[in-house]
């Protein structure tokens, strides 16, 4: 979908927003602090800029351990002393994470923050869908899925926490996205769920937007059910990083470099507006610039839009209530959600 004038203007403005220098001071002594996709781009830099602010102890969840454990490294060298860990998290594998989340309660006490900034970018060519071993488009499951039944699994140790801080990373890529799928479910009271698990349906390219709108589609409820954790959704803006991985074609590859010397900002100050999200005295449904903002999407701010939005988050809790029974028991609504009707 082409931008409008206003987003266009508003995306231009956010790239070259002039951010304030990561926070050095320890303010999270004391705290518990898990980091998801830090091995690479702007997962990689704020484990630094975390490690900076001298947590009690730092877990670094990554799929890969070779390069956590070089993450893991830099942190060290930088910030010697930091009680900084790997811990293995693959989002495409719902019994890896239910394997984490046993693992962080059998050997935490309390998560005071958790930063799950971790997603993938399955492409922008007409690349095949891929399904995960749970049946689910890979996209959908590890932007969405994966990220909301971790929010969830970690739920009872920051409940714990004295101010249980939860940083999801978004994008304004939700803003400029098409959102036929999810209206024409809405309108044909079909599964949106379903929809995206649609092979006939996928559309490679528009994925990794629409993934967005739909995290952006749960948050704004996951805020209202979970009204004791500090729920943050943050735009970190368009950064260099490894995102475009997916991206293998010459024209892709240029227009990457392109974007990487004119609009994208570095990782780091991407990682900026993440780690500064922990600093937020509420709930925001979207953070940018390191302060809240509003979104531009007209379609969230529909009738449609609302009406997806309590749908969506029905299906997903009601997959996720499946796939780990009881773990939507903290939102005080399982029964509701363990009964689908669509
Ligand atoms: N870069 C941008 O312009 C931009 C703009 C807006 C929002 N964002 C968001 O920022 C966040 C970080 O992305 P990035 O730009 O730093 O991209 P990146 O360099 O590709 O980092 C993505 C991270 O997510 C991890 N990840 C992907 N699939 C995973 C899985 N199945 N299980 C566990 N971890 C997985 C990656 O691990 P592996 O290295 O093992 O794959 C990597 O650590 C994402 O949420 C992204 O959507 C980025």
């Amino acid at each position: 979908m082409p931008l409008s004038a206003m987003q266009a203007i508003q995306f231009l403005g956010s790239q070259f927003t002039w951010l304030p220098r990561a926070t050095s001071a320890p303010i999270l002594t004391g705290k518990t602090v898990i980091l998801t996709g830090a091995n690479s781009g702007i997962g990689w830099e704020a484990g630094h800029q975390l490690a900076a602010m001298k947590p009690k102890r730092l877990i670094l969840a990554c799929r890969d351990m070779k390069t956590g454990a070089a993450a893991l490294e830099s942190v060290l060298s930088k910030y010697p002393g930091t009680n900084a860990t790997v811990w293995n998290l693959d989002l495409a594998s719902f019994e890896n994470i239910k394997e984490f989340a046993a693992r962080a309660n059998k050997e935490l006490d309390v998560v005071d923050v958790a930063v799950l900034n971790a997603a993938m970018n399955p492409g922008f060519a007409d690349a095949p869908m891929k399904t995960t071993v749970d049946g689910h488009e890979v996209t959908q499951q590890v932007n969405i899925l994966s990220t909301i039944l971790l929010s969830l699994l970690l739920q009872p140790l920051l409940a714990k926490s004295v101010d249980p801080t939860l940083v999801i990373t978004s994008s304004e890529v939700h803003m400029f996205c098409g959102h036929q799928l999810i209206a024409n479910a809405v309108h044909t009271h079909s599964s949106i769920l379903a929809a995206y698990d649609d092979k006939s349906r996928f559309v490679c390219g528009d994925r990794y937007f629409e993934s967005k709108l739909l995290l952006q589609l749960v948050i704004r409820q996951l805020i209202g059910d979970l009204p004791d954790i500090k729920i943050v959704a943050v735009n970190p803006g368009m950064c260099r990083s490894n995102l475009g991985r997916e991206m293998t074609s010459i024209g892709m590859r240029i227009g990457i470099i392109i974007n990487n010397y004119t609009l994208s900002r570095s990782a780091w100050n991407g990682a900026v507006n993440v780690t500064k999200a922990i600093e937020a005295t509420e709930s925001q449904e979207y953070w940018s610039d390191c302060a809240p903002a509003a979104s531009s999407s007209v379609f969230l701010g529909s009738a449609t839009g609302h009406a997806a939005s309590k749908q969506y988050y029905h299906e997903v809790m009601a997959v996720l209530d499946k796939v780990s029974p009881g773990c939507t028991a903290p939102l005080g609504v399982a029964s509701r959600h363990a009964q689908p009707s669509l």
